[in-house]
């Protein structure tokens, strides 16, 4: 039956939650909402609220969050259907005229869990008589307890083609076929998929058997371990994740959900304490399963073997997460020991072994870093390069643009810090630009002022520079970022190599053999940013100068794109049109990044200039179409 959203919205707004929840649990009023001790998690005082005129309840307590066709499930028990049908018929509305095809579908998938639910019976039937002794042998071997074979619905698939067909006889043949439980083969009688294996339920998040995982009681080489269901229409693999619904239901207590490879891993981490761990079916992490687990926690914590395939594989679930990412939502990394897997763990080692991993769990943006930095020797500039375009990829991929830009910031800092270490400067191994200290003759002073009349083509570029030779200790940590723009606006070329060669003399208080206002612009207003005034919290400033000298930095390679997109206009106008308006939305976003870094200091310095013009603060020229 096809219900419509404006359906079910007027059942929504015809139906008064508090009334409905009132009636198993008691409200109290709490301005113009509802209160009481959440009905969903044990608790002392009330932090279950109901509101009527957004027609929802939300715990802060455990997240519980629901209309009232969620209360019918969640708190009643009933089926989605059932819950609509019963509060249609309290509003008084009729039921939409069913839509015949959809109900057909709806009867069939019904009907497959029928086949699954009575499957699941008869293989756990099998686990406990005689023909599963091998099996009940094997998860005693393993260490698992009754309590937990039970909880998983741990059973046993005998090795015989015929025996399912038999015991499910009730069912069609065909039905058995689709549900993935019989194989069919041309001109061969269908047969049992699953033979001779321990069978591993796999359950959607409403509790109901979807599909089977059956592993073979011997390992041997060249048998795979493990045998799965086939996509059914009960069952796709990669929007589905083991153990969903103890998980998440464990998660709401824990606030946290743990992501293992292997169902025998949730299984053990289960017997060790842990209900909050699911796995995927075998195969990487799709983007459905990452917004699956975004539901359960906002840093679900990904488990990886230390070895170099599971370095991989951690790779590439953070590489399928960066596009994913928005704000609060995140992944947290967990490299075990390399070889083992979470269940050697616990076995090994015992329960606090996974704690203390879990309390030493890294965030994506070290996992990334890591891995980059760790990919290959850094000896030549060549190498240099190569990390730093392969962290920009990384960022690159980011669609969130706060996030983006972080990213951006924080992995140039260390990338900086990594490959130009500050020790460079002060053992005086000049590492950048002219490795010959300036001699302060009369000669190389005019070549200097020469080079540089004109050079800072904006008040926020002279801004900066002015601002590294206030805080020289800051200058080699932008290193990198300073070479770019050196090389992206030769005038800046000068006054960057100053900097990065006397960075080391200006800190110590020593004075340069050429006076900074030899090489430097003149002072710009010092009032405008925080990085440029006296008595300034240093801490603040800093962290303003660093976000300066990135956007800084970003300017000239956006007008680079923009300009590269332009010339792509005769071959691709509507790929060109929608580059061009992405880059000018990113470097509008800049200038007025630039406006409020200006604005802020500006409001926040003594004397408010009321004239002050921000787009020349801000450096920001004229759009040239
Ligand atoms: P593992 O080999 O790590 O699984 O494979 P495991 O759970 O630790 O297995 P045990 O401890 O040897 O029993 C990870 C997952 O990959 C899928 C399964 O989902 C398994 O849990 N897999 C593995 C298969 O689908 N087929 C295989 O042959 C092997
Ligand atoms: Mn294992």
């Amino acid at each position: 039956m096809a219900l419509s959203p404006q359906w079910l919205d007027e059942l929504k707004t015809r139906t008064t939650l508090s009334a409905l929840i009132m009636r198993t649990t008691k409200l109290q009023r709490a301005g113009r909402e509802w209160k009481a001790c959440c009905p969903f998690h044990q608790e002392a005082t009330p932090s279950f609220y109901v509101n009527d005129q957004k027609g929802f309840y939300h715990c802060f307590g455990c997240q519980a969050h629901g209309s009232a066709i969620d209360w019918m499930i969640e708190q009643r028990g009933l089926e989605f259907m059932d819950a609509v049908k019963e509060l249609a018929a309290e509003a008084g509305m009729d039921m939409p005229a069913p839509d015949p095809r959809a109900a057909e579908r709806a009867e069939k998938r019904a009907s497959l869990h029928d086949v699954m639910a009575a499957a699941q019976e008869w293989f756990v039937q099998r686990l406990r008589s005689d023909e599963g002794v091998g099996a009940r042998e094997y998860l005693e071997r393993r260490g698992l307890s009754q309590h937990v074979i039970d909880k998983f619905g741990f059973g046993y698939a005998p090795d015989d083609k015929m025996a399912i067909k038999q015991a499910l006889s009730r069912f069609d043949e065909a039905m058995l076929v689709e549900a993935g439980l019989l194989i069919c083969v041309e001109d061969k009688l269908p047969y049992s998929r699953f033979r001779g294996r321990l069978m591993l339920p796999i359950q959607d998040s409403r509790k109901r058997v979807i599909a089977f995982g059956g592993r073979i009681l011997e390992d041997r080489d060249g048998v795979a371990k493990y045998l799965n269901s086939p996509d059914t229409p009960l069952f796709d693999k990669g929007r589905t994740l083991y153990n969903i619904h103890r998980a998440s239901e464990a998660s709401r207590k824990t606030d946290r959900v743990i992501a293992v490879e292997g169902y025998m891993d949730v299984v053990a981490l289960a017997q060790a304490g842990y209900e909050d761990a699911v796995a995927p079916m075998g195969t990487a992490l799709t983007e459905q399963q990452v917004e699956l687990l975004w539901r359960m926690a906002d840093k679900p914590v990904l488990c990886f073997d230390g070895d170099a395939a599971g370095r991989r594989a951690a790779m590439r679930a953070a590489e399928r997460t960066l596009p994913l990412l928005r704000p609060g939502h995140s992944l947290q990394i967990v490299q075990l020991p390399a070889g083992m897997d979470p269940d050697d763990l616990v076995k090994q080692s015992g329960p606090n072994a996974m704690e203390k991993l879990l309390a030493e769990s890294k965030s994506l943006l070290d996992l990334i870093w890591e891995h980059e930095r760790d990919a290959l020797p850094l000896t030549s500039p060549e190498d240099k390069a190569g990390l730093k375009a392969r962290l920009m990829d990384h960022v690159d991929a980011i669609e969130h643009p706060d996030i983006k830009s972080l990213y951006r910031r924080e992995l140039l800092d260390r990338y900086s810090a990594f490959a130009f270490p500050k020790r460079d400067f002060q053992r005086g191994r000049a590492t950048f630009g002219n490795p010959q200290p300036l001699r302060a003759s009369p000669e190389t002073v005019a070549r200097l002022k020469r080079a540089t009349a004109g050079s800072v083509r904006d008040a926020f570029t002279q801004s900066v520079l002015h601002g590294l030779l206030r805080h020289p200790g800051e200058v080699h940590r932008h290193a990198d970022s300073l070479l770019s723009l050196a090389d992206s606006d030769p005038r800046a070329a000068a006054p960057v190599e100053y900097l990065l060669e006397h960075a080391a003399m200006l800190e110590a208080g020593e004075n340069p053999p050429i006076s900074p206002e030899d090489v430097l612009p003149p002072a710009p207003d010092k009032s405008r940013f925080s990085f440029l005034m006296e008595g300034h919290d240093p801490g603040a400033a800093r962290e303003d100068l660093a976000e300066a000298v990135s956007l800084l930095v970003e300017r000239p390679a956006l007008e680079a794109a923009i300009a590269t997109a332009t010339t792509r206009f005769d071959s691709d106008p509507e790929g060109a049109f929608a580059e061009q308006q992405r880059l000018r939305k990113r470097k509008l976003e800049i200038d007025e990044r630039l406006g409020q870094m200006a604005r802020k200091r500006a409001a926040s310095a003594a004397e408010m200039d009321s004239s002050f013009d921000l787009a020349t603060a801000a450096g920001c020229e004229q759009e040239t179409d």
